[in-house]
């Protein structure tokens, strides 16, 4: 089901009692700030994970994720985390393919590809990232490798659990950078995608897919973003460690 969606990815910062802070903020400022109770994902270190749980406790409309999971049920992977253990942590969603797991812990579509099965099959709606370096997109490879990523990590599922993913494109020269793609740019590979799950699930299943885009989305630039045709809303990385900031990205969805 196509929704429009603020999530933000906390990576490796705040840990359980400046998370605990940052949350009731949220919580005491999100009816005000956001009237019409915008959907938000908080994508938090597995550390918080119950800490945040707790003070969300079922929240309607801001839900919880990991950023990451291990692919097998459990067994001696020490300092690696489950899927179940998650979902008993109170987790619904989790991202899976972020950059930076892709580049500095050398994850490859194919072990994305498990990760995102073990994320389905334990009822956790997976965030799957994608997205071309800066060397790729100025060598006119940014369709081809974003297709090869879709392909071998998310295009194989059938089609009721491809349904229960959400997408999200980032550009690595995007992230953390300071340079946003333009709205134009980022609308471009959207299409493309969503022209791509169309060629592989039908126009409607395409047209229900929530794909996220991620890459320097700030309060200023969320809105042109969030109005391109097949943007659904933005995976946020340092504006979501600002609440009002944060807020006033969600607030931007249309
Ligand atoms: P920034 O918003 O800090 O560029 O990070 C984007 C990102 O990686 C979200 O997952």
């Amino acid at each position: 089901m196509r929704k429009k969606i603020a999530a933000g990815n906390w990576k490796m910062n705040l840990g359980p009692i400046t998370a605990r802070a940052f949350v009731n903020d949220l919580l005491t400022q999100y009816p005000a700030t956001c009237p019409g109770h915008p959907k938000i994902i908080l994508a938090v270190p597995a550390i918080d994970l119950t800490t945040v749980a707790s003070l969300l406790d079922g929240h309607k409309t801001i839900s919880l994720a990991a950023q990451n999971l291990h692919q097998a049920d459990k067994g001696a992977y020490t300092g690696e985390i489950s899927a179940p253990m998650l979902v008993e942590a109170g987790c619904t969603h989790t991202l899976v393919g972020h950059s930076e797991r892709r580049e500095y812990f050398h994850e490859d579509n194919l072990l994305l590809h498990q990760k995102v099965r073990q994320a389905l099959k334990n009822g956790l709606t997976p965030i799957y990232c994608f997205g071309e370096t800066l060397a790729e997109r100025e060598a006119d490879q940014t369709f081809g490798v974003v297709e090869q990523q879709l392909r071998e990590g998310l295009l194989t599922l059938e089609p009721a659990q491809f349904q229960q993913a959400i997408l999200a494109y980032e550009p690595v020269w995007a992230i953390g950078t300071g340079k946003v793609a333009t709205p134009a740019q980022a609308q471009e590979v959207h299409a493309y995608v969503r022209n791509l799950i169309q060629t592989r699930y039908g126009e409607e299943i395409a047209q229900e897919t929530t794909i996220l885009y991620g890459g320097s989305v700030k309060p200023d630039n969320a809105q042109e973003l969030f109005a391109c045709p097949d943007i659904d809303g933005g995976l946020v990385g340092g504006a979501s460690l600002n609440v009002a900031d944060f807020l006033a990205i969600a607030n931007a969805l249309p």
